[in-house]
């Protein structure tokens, strides 16, 4: 026993960080409190919530106001960038100011869809990791079917200095190791226990631990057993089964390095 109440050396407990949520969604319009006030008793330590769009990310950092151990990111995701102008950037750019806001994101490319056009995608993407290197902030970055194009603009205007993560990184070992080599981190959730998760699960083997993050996309994602269900930062543990069961190594490892480098990522002190 430990008389001052703490636990030994040893026995602290190491809690998951969810690099990436969308709490803020209506799929959470019913239960969100509940659920987040459940999520420290679930071992999951730490939470940030990403804007995908204006509204949310207003919402996102309403929310890291709200509760302690949720941060959060501001940024337009490629499929909601047709709404910006030059002073929504500025109203970002503002926003990392706030000192629970630790990246810009989720920004990037994603060519699934056609709409909006490419070269529309393209600018704003710009415009957002020009707004990231000028306020020297880690950047979040979605990116789908647009590897080469993703890669050629961050060439020329990200600020691989301060560090970022591809979200749901789903390209390939060659493509991993670019970024790997850049200093930047993986974002891996649910898609490496799909079956159809081959591909990533190659990724994660080549992958040091230290650079890979986990993260839900929560309500999005969840992994097996429960795919197809509304996913939350509890799902996790099962993405932390896999990548111990690749990588021959323990839950408890998988979850204390990943929490570090989330933190080393954003900035979070411990
Ligand atoms: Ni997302």
């Amino acid at each position: 026993m430990f008389p001052d109440g703490q636990s030994g050396k040893g026995m602290v407990k190491v809690m998951i960080f969810d690099t990436h949520a969308h709490y803020m969604d209506e799929a959470f319009a019913q239960d969100r409190d509940e659920l987040l006030a459940s999520m420290k008793d679930a071992g999951v330590g730490t939470i940030v919530e990403v804007g995908a769009s204006i509204s949310s990310t207003k919402d996102a950092v309403a929310l890291s106001r709200q509760y302690d151990f949720v941060y959060g990111a501001v940024g337009v995701h490629p499929e909601d960038v047709e709404h910006m102008t030059p002073e929504t950037v500025e109203w970002l750019k503002e926003l990392t100011k706030e000192p629970k806001i630790v990246a810009v994101g989720e920004i990037g490319l994603d060519y699934y869809y056609e709409d909006p056009t490419r070269q529309v995608q393209k600018e704003w993407f710009i415009r957002q990791l020009e707004a990231a290197k000028e306020m020297k902030m880690p950047v979040i970055i979605h990116s789908r079917d647009a590897a080469q194009d993703t890669l050629e603009i961050m060439e020329e205007h990200c600020d691989w200095s301060q560090g970022g993560v591809i979200h749901c990184f789903s390209y390939s070992v060659e493509m991993a190791r670019i970024y790997l080599k850049k200093g930047f981190y993986l974002g891996i959730g649910g898609v490496v226990t799909f079956k159809n998760g081959r591909k990533l699960v190659e990724v994660v083997k080549e992958a040091p631990l230290e650079q890979l993050v986990l993260e839900t996309d929560s309500p999005y994602l969840t992994p097996v057993p429960n795919r197809g269900k509304r996913n939350d930062s509890r799902q996790l543990t099962h993405v932390v089964d896999a990548i111990a069961q690749i990588k021959g190594i323990s839950r408890e490892e998988v979850i204390r390095v990943t929490e570090q480098n989330a933190r080393r990522m954003y900035r979070i002190r411990g």
